[in-house]
Formats: C-alpha cells, structure tokens, sequence
C-alpha cells in the first residue's frame, strides 16, 4: 500500500473538511500496427473513401494482428500510464478494465492485467458498458478512492471490435477500430480530480446495438456460427439519434453537477462514434469545436478506448493544460452514457522518470512474466503428479 492513507475527508485546519478525490496522474495508449485504410475496405466492400470520410469523419482504423489481443494492448496502455506517474505496480489497489471483447470470458481481461504488471496487491475485475465503459471504469474508481477504501486504482479501456464484425456488412464494420487507453487515479485532497460523474442507462434500448450470440440466451452452436449470430448489429440512424441527444445532455448534466457553467467547459472529450455526432451534441451545448477532442479520422470508434485515447493524444498535444475543466462522455451499447467532470492539474512538461526508474520497472514485468510462468508450470506438474498418484491408487 502506497505510505499516504487519506480518509474519506480531512482536515485543513480550519476544522473544514476538504474531500478526497482521484486524480489522473499517469495516462498511456496503444493502438495497433496494422492500419486499414478507407480504400481497403472501398476494394473489398460498396462503398468508398468519400462515403465514410464524409458520413462518419474516419479514415483509417488500427486493427489487431499477429498475436495482438484486447489484453496485450491494455498491459501496454497500462505500462505507459504507470511510466508517466512513475508508480509502483505493487502499490496499486485495483484494476478495472472496460471491455466488451475480452480475450477471454474468465479469467478477466483484468485479471491478465494484474499478472502482467506485477500489481499483486491489487484486485481487478472487467466492467461491461460497451462504448460507455471507459468512463463508467473512472466513476468506479473515483468512488472506491473518495470512500477512502483504495489510494491508486489503474483504470483501461480496451476493446478489439474487429474480432466481432462481419466484414461483409458495410454499415457496421466500416465504423470501428481496436486500441486501449489507460489512466492512475490517485487520492488527492487538492482541488483537482474528478469533480462529479454521472451514470446512466436504457436496457429498452439493447436491440438498437447487440451481438446477439456468445451468451447463455444463444450458445455457440455451428448454426449460431453459420447464422453470422456472432456479429455486431446495429440499427445505425436510432443510434445515430440517441447518440447525438445523449451526448449532449450527459455533458450539460455532469458540468451542472460539478458546478460548473456548460460555457466553462475548456476541454470536452466525447466518445468517437461519428463526427456528426459530435458536432450535432456542439451545437446543441453551444460550445464551439475546437472545445471538441475528435481523433476519429485516425482510429474510427474504438469502443471503450476511444476516450482514453483522445485523452491521451489531447494531453501529448498539450491541448489540455493545467487548470482546464474537461468533460468526458461515453455513449454505446446497453443502451448506456457516463459522463465525468475533471479538473486538469499535471502537464506533459512535469513528466520525469529517469532511465533507471524506467529500468527497474521493466524488471518487475519481466519478472511477473518468467514468476507467472513457473507457477503455471507447477500448477500443471501438480496436476500431473496428483493424475499419476489417484491412477496408481485405481489399479
Ligand atoms: N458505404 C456506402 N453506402 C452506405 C454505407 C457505406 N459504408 N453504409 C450505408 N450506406 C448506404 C445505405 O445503404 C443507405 O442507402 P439507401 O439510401 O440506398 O438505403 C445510405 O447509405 C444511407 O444510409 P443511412 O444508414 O441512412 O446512413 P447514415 O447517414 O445514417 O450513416 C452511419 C450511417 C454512419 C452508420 C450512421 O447511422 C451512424 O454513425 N450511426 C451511429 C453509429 C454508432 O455510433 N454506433 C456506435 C455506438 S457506440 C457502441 O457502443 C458500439
């Protein structure tokens, strides 16, 4: 546990008791090599560069490939977030992951996570809300810190919708991308943090946005498979619709919640679904675009990274500075929406690590890795063995 132990409030003297909150001290991204570019899909698909540059503001999308998972690029995104705060991987309570495509669906994205950073004081655990996960993930630990219960939570977006598109059904697949984001949150007491979030969701809304197979409703079964039940639908307009009201009123709710004007926002980063969207939610806050974050022509959506990302590049871009107000928002599936209200404090310029702290944590992760692979080792020897034994015990 980290030496600082801050209660849930404390005491500036005055006898007034200033609140705990998490701060984002680390922040880190990874996106995949492959880049797919709009006329590769124009080549295997009816469609075209213009087409989607002009309805959606994308050209180009990472995609994964050559052993790239969902959990590869979070324990990447998590390493980078864990070099900028320069933090001790064993000094971490928790690790939230928001993912709707984990490697797996146990062991936990997070749980992978955990192992890979030597975090082994944390607990972790995979939070579903789609699109909107990210920033569900940062509510959640922004609670677990303000309750007093947790000091540094790691919370990742990462998602790999590549693995379930039909590449065939050009009004889907030409709208997403893989990558993750990361961020620390740490307790403060400072003036900074996150100020206030909002959460919420509509389950009447989940035929609009489904994978309908994979579940316990509908196993994989070889008609599931052959059924093509395994990938996204989407009805495009009535999300389009419900995206461009709720990214608006999420922003406008969160800003009110944290005291804040709508007109006082420096920095909105909304979820990159379509840039239309975007601009439709600016005009109906009143705020002009450049307030906007948009990175869509890069990356298309991402699903749950797509937030962290733009965070990631805003900040490196030195778009975001100390002292601005920001407001995040995530829109998906569920249907769900989360906002989160942020007072800015770090800046890229304070970000030191000098090579032997840079070292010695790459140490650490080498050692997780050869740790955790002898305790599998033994784990399947102690099978062999108790196998070995209960046969010669038959006979
Ligand atoms: N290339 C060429 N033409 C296309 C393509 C394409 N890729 N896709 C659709 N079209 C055609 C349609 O077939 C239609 O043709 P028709 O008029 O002959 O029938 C025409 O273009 C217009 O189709 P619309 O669906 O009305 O197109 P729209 O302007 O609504 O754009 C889009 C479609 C981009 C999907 C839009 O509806 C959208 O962005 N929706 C929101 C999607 C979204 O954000 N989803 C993610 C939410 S987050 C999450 O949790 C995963």
């Amino acid at each position: 546990m980290l030496a600082l132990s801050l209660p849930n409030s404390k005491s500036n003297g005055n006898g007034a008791h200033r609140k705990v909150r998490a701060e984002i001290v680390g922040w880190g991204m990874c996106a995949p090599r492959r880049v797919m570019t709009n006329d590769e899909l124009a080549a295997m698909l009816d469609t075209s560069d213009e087409w989607i540059r002009g309805r959606t503001g994308i050209a180009r999308r990472h995609i994964v490939s050559d052993g790239e998972t969902t959990a590869s690029m979070a324990i990447a995104a998590a390493q980078d977030a864990l070099q900028v705060a320069d933090a001790d991987p064993r000094e971490i309570d928790l690790v939230i992951v928001a993912t709707s495509t984990p490697d797996h669906v146990f062991p936990s994205t997070a749980c992978q996570v955990q192992d890979a950073l030597a975090a082994r004081h944390a607990g972790a655990f995979d939070l579903n809300a789609a699109c909107s996960g990210f920033v569900y993930a940062l509510a959640m630990g922004h609670q677990a810190i303000a309750s007093g219960e947790h000091q540094q939570v790691l919370v990742i977006g990462a998602d790999a919708l590549s693995s379930r598109l039909d590449w065939t059904d050009r009004g889907t697949c030409i709208l997403f991308g893989d990558g993750a984001g990361a961020v620390l949150l740490r307790a403060t007491d400072a003036d900074a943090g996150v100020m206030a979030t909002v959460l919420g969701a509509d389950g009447s809304g989940g035929e609009l946005l489904k994978i309908p197979a994979g579940g316990c409703a509908v196993p994989t079964t070889h008609e599931s498979v052959t059924q093509g039940l395994h990938y996204l639908r989407m009805d495009g307009r009535l999300v389009y619709r419900f995206a461009s009201g709720v990214l608006a009123e999420a922003a406008e709710q969160v800003a009110h919640k944290a005291g804040w004007e709508v007109s006082a926002i420096d920095r909105l980063i909304p979820h990159q679904a379509n840039v239309r969207i975007i601009e439709s939610a600016a005009k109906r806050l009143g705020l002009p675009m450049e307030r906007f974050v948009v990175n869509l022509e890069e990356y298309g959506n991402t699903s749950a990274a797509s937030v962290p990302i733009a965070l990631c590049e805003a900040i490196e871009a030195g778009t975001i500075r100390p002292g601005d107000q920001l407001v995040m928002v995530g829109f998906g599936a569920g249907l769900t929406w989360a906002a989160a209200a942020v007072k800015w404090r770090r800046s890229p310029e304070e970000v030191y690590v000098s090579r032997q702290r840079r070292w010695w944590r790459w140490s650490l992760y080498q050692w997780a890795h050869l740790r955790s692979g002898v305790r599998r080792g033994l784990g399947r020897l102690a099978i062999w063995f108790i196998r070995t034994v209960e046969g010669r015990d038959d006979r």
